[in-house]
């Protein structure tokens, strides 16, 4: 989603008083005229951060942007993995995010140097790796995908190589179960998408018979089964726009909900509980705030850094998602 270049911040967040939130986003928009940046921000960021961006979107529409981006400066408001991928397509730009402590639990499950103990076990595999790891572990594999694009990477992977499918073994099952090539599956999860269970969702089915479930692939398969729609954020947009429905139950993160009720107006959005306090936000998403991107873009750090060899390795695998992604 694009926004337009002065757009006003919509979405109020308590804490952060309205006069303070206007002064906030008009320096940041000044600062980023200032310095030729261009401010990207996933689906899950705050209201305020989606509002002055000037493309929100999921991590497919953001590695396209970051490919194609005339900007001298680009500034990530997501997890670091996500400015790190925009790093490594833009080696000569400078790239900043308001948190680089951002991580994110798939990351964490996958560290290059188990991998690379893995891969060793069998000479054969093509490793696909979705693009919410390390940029380690891009440089080790072959392509990476992301939910928006997974089955069509897979599906154009070498029909005589053994599929190693890593972090995340929810994607990979129903990258699977769609594709009916068998995969090896490395064994991560995203913490705030497995708190859906089926017992919830089917409770909360009962509360809105009307209303399609719409979940994100790293849901569990228990939760895919009830699902009208499994698809990355950006296809929610798409599918709830397009449905003739008028009430959707969402099983995604909190921050999805700004993005599709500003996008479907008229149309009402119920967040899928989970069994226990509002798990559905991810910490390392909500670590990100005004403040610090307005810090950021003042002082121009974080900074993202990668090794040299480390990038390029990992540039060839971004690269061939986005060609094949961009295939008919
Ligand atoms: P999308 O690419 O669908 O936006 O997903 C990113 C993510 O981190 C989901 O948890
Ligand atoms: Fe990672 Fe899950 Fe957060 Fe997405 S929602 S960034 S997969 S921890």
């Amino acid at each position: 989603m694009f926004n337009a270049p002065e757009t006003q911040p919509a979405g109020l967040r308590p804490g952060i008083a309205p006069e303070r939130l206007d002064l906030l986003s008009q320096e940041i928009l000044a600062l980023k005229r200032r310095h030729n940046a261009v401010i990207l921000a996933h689906n899950y960021q705050v209201a305020e951060i989606q509002d002055v961006a000037d493309y929100v979107g999921d991590s497919l529409g953001l590695a396209q942007q970051a490919a194609r981006t005339p900007a001298d400066v680009i500034v990530f408001c997501g997890v670091h993995f996500m400015a790190e991928t925009a790093k490594i397509l833009n080696p000569g730009k400078l790239v900043i995010l308001p948190d680089a402590d951002a991580g994110c639990s798939l990351e964490e499950s996958c560290p290059a140097d188990r991998l690379a103990a893995l891969q060793a076990t069998n000479p054969n595999f093509y490793t696909i790796a979705y693009i919410n790891c390390s940029a380690a572990v891009k440089a080790l594999s072959d392509c990476i995908c992301t939910s928006g694009n997974a089955r069509k990477i897979v599906e154009h992977a070498p029909a005589d190589r053994d599929l190693l499918f890593v972090p995340d073994e929810n994607l990979g099952g129903w990258v699977m179960e769609q594709t009916g090539r068998p995969m090896t599956l490395w064994k991560g999860n995203c913490y705030v998408h497995v708190e859906w269970t089926h017992a919830v969702i089917t409770r909360i089915r009962r509360e809105h018979p009307d209303a399609p479930v719409v979940a994100h692939p790293e849901c569990t398969k228990a939760v895919r089964m009830l699902a009208d729609e499994v698809c990355s954020t950006e296809k929610m947009v798409t599918y709830c726009r397009n449905s003739p429905a008028t009430h959707f139950i969402i099983a995604t993160e909190a921050g999805m909900l700004h993005r599709l009720r500003r996008e479907c107006p008229g149309k009402t959005f119920i967040p899928a509980p989970t069994e226990r306090c509002a798990c559905n936000e991810c910490r390392f998403m909500k670590m990100n705030t005004l403040e610090k991107l307005h810090e950021c873009m003042t002082r121009l750090s974080p900074r993202v850094e990668l090794p040299e060899e480390v990038a390029r390795r990992a540039r060839r695998a971004v690269e061939r998602m986005l060609e094949i992604s961009a295939l008919p």
